[in-house]
């Protein structure tokens, strides 16, 4: 699977485990979009960046990580197809795919510890979407 990654400043370091551990998985190929230092940057510059490529299907998954997910969340889900999960434990990483068929994970880098989050990540790429009545209510969202 193809995966996109990226984050502003205050998802800086949170992004950088995640990514180091996608890199560690040999079935992957990851894309890091950025940012790529800790310098103050805007968040909707990642998120149009990685919800787009998602979007147009470059991507299967993609992760997004500022302070709070918020941001990120907000701009992510502008976009047609992306159906993009601010998730905050493992339940709602797990159920984001189950029920909504996510296909990007948006994290808080200020709210969520490095340890919780890369098993989230893991949830959220091995977790299969369940379908059935999930799909009839995916189909009315649009
Ligand atoms: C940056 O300070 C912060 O506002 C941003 O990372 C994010 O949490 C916005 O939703």
């Amino acid at each position: 699977m193809e995966i996109i990654i990226g984050s502003d400043h205050a998802g800086f370091e949170l992004k950088e485990a995640c990514r180091s551990f996608l890199q560690s998985q040999t079935h992957l190929t990851v894309r890091d979009a950025g940012v790529f230092s800790q310098d103050s940057a805007d968040y909707p510059e990642i998120a149009h960046q990685v919800a787009g490529a998602v979007s147009r299907g470059e991507y299967g998954k993609g992760i997004l990580i500022c302070g709070t997910g918020l941001g990120m969340s907000i701009v992510a889900n502008r976009y047609k197809g992306v159906r993009a999960a601010l998730c905050h434990n493992l339940y709602t990483a797990r159920l984001s795919r189950l029920h909504n068929d996510a296909n990007i994970l948006v994290m808080g880098g200020r709210v969520l510890g490095q340890g919780i989050a890369i098993e989230m990540v893991e949830l959220f790429l091995d977790t299969p979407f369940e379908g059935g009545r999930h799909l009839r209510r995916l189909e009315l969202i649009d």
